[in-house]
């Protein structure tokens, strides 16, 4: 049976969505909080006693997830609204992360900073996620040794143990997201002060430090490669509420979306400055943004307006960390690619084996072809519906948008992907005249 919102069976493999094109999109839209953001603010009220309260939580699968783990370990975990989360830490904390849970998100590798610093322990089954390649934590494990911790692996666990961590002089030789949040979780209890050299700069790393500030936390130099946290204490830290920052990854998914459908999108609560460098390769693909303010609920918020009057121009893009363009805005620019005037090579930096979405544009009838990291992709002025896969997350979304270029109809499968990131993408896209269902098995 169809329906036109993401929340009513966001469990079923069997969903599956179905756009059709030709309808310019016309209207607004607000763009949720981050999942990459709301996953660390969670996995970090395990900081601090009592009740953590989380705002502009978007309603996806992956917080539900993390929600399960952290209950599994004995936090209280509530919905007032479907926006919010609030999470009670009663001081009965059982440090372990069991494969059930751990293996469906990357994200769960969070609890290994929180639960070090202030536990001490941890019991911890290999974190799991998007499948695009091995995704080691190497970096997270170097840097909590240096601050005193002892790592043993048995039996696919990892078990960690530190009797109080110390401060210690980290250096990373590449700006892991992941492990700048783990260590920073670490060095927030630690004794002394740690130095993270070539931290990750990404707005979700800067909104971690901010609510961990807001905490009690001591740290320095908060959006720069260069933190400096002084530890307060293992039990120093408060609870707090907190607003998560909006979704820079799903605000991108409506820019690609006006981009090659036409039409002209308000994109509320999408922060310009978090996006930079996409607005820019966005620009330079003919589209006009105009950036804006808006009252949204009687909060102050950024909107863009964008607006697609003809054809996109092909660019070449590379993928780099913050303030780079990042990987996960990479589907979405080869799919606009795709229907552009042109050709565009796109290279990917971070991860490899990021190009499995390639074959299902084919499938479309897109021109797209890779040699190592590179993609180098021949504009056509229109792609062919058809049924394409959704291998992760950022894929299945860019198959969505892909869907908008493609003449005819075009069936998405893997919809439970789509599920674990983005909140109601059907919903929002139906709602500025996108033709759109989503249809249960
Ligand atoms: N890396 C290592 N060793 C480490 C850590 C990372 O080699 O110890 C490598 C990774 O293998 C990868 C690169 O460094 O090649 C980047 O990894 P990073 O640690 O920065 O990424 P992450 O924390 O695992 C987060 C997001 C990803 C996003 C990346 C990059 C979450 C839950 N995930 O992953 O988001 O692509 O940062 O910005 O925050 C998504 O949302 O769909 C997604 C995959």
């Amino acid at each position: 049976m169809p329906v036109t919102s993401d929340l009513g069976d966001p469990n079923l493999p069997g969903a599956r969505i179905e756009v059709r094109s030709g309808h310019p999109l016309e209207g607004r839209i607000v763009v949720p909080g981050a999942k990459n953001s709301v996953l660390k603010l969670m996995a970090a009220s395990l900081l601090c006693d009592g009740t953590t309260r989380l705002t502009n939580v978007p309603r996806i699968v992956d917080v539900d997830i993390m929600g399960d783990l952290l209950a599994h370990m004995g936090m209280r975990i509530e919905r007032p609204r479907p926006d919010e989360v609030e999470l009670t830490n009663t001081g009965a904390i059982v440090p372990e992360a069991p494969i059930h849970l751990a293996e469906r998100i990357r994200a769960s590798v969070n609890v290994l900073g929180p639960l070090l610093g202030r536990y001490g322990q941890v019991t911890l089954a290999m974190p799991g996620g998007d499948d695009f390649g091995s995704r080691p934590i190497d970096m997270h494990l170097a840097g909590l040794t240096a601050m005193g911790a002892d790592f043993r692996f048995v039996d696919g666990e990892l078990i960690a143990t530190a009797e109080r961590l110390h401060g210690a002089h980290v250096v990373f030789d590449y700006p892991s997201v992941g492990a700048t949040e783990n260590i920073v979780c670490a060095a927030v209890t630690a004794h002394g002060e740690t130095v993270i050299d070539g931290a990750a700069r990404e707005p979700e790393v800067v909104d971690l430090c901010r609510f961990l500030v807001a905490m009690g936390a001591d740290i320095d130099g908060v959006g720069t490669a260069v933190l400096r946290v002084n530890g307060v204490g293992r039990d120093a830290l408060r609870p707090v509420s907190h607003h998560t920052v909006s979704d820079r990854i799903q605000a991108a998914t409506y820019i690609a979306s006006v981009a090659v459908a036409g039409g002209r999108l308000e994109i509320l609560d999408a922060r310009a400055h978090d996006m930079d460098m996409f607005l820019r390769r966005c620009r330079d693909m003919g589209l006009v943004i105009d950036e804006g303010e808006a009252d949204l609920e009687g909060r102050h918020v950024s909107t863009l307006t964008v607006t697609a009057s003809a054809r996109l121009r092909a660019v070449d893009v590379q993928t780099l960390p913050y303030p780079g363009v990042a990987t996960d805005y990479k589907p979405l620019i080869v799919t606009m690619l795709s229907v552009a005037d042109g050709v565009g090579v796109v290279t990917e930096n971070l991860y490899p084996g990021r190009f499995r979405y390639v074959e299902e544009l084919q499938r479309l009838g897109a021109d797209v072809t890779t040699n190592g990291h590179h993609a180098v992709v021949r504009g056509r002025p229109r792609l062919v519906g058809t049924e394409v896969c959704a291998h992760d997350i950022r894929a299945g979304a860019a198959m969505v948008v892909a869907g908008l270029a493609a003449d005819g109809v075009t069936t998405i499968t893997g919809v439970h992907h789509i599920d674990r990131g983005y909140d109601d993408l059907t919903g929002r896209l139906a709602s500025v005249g996108a033709h759109i269902v989503r249809c249960s098995p």
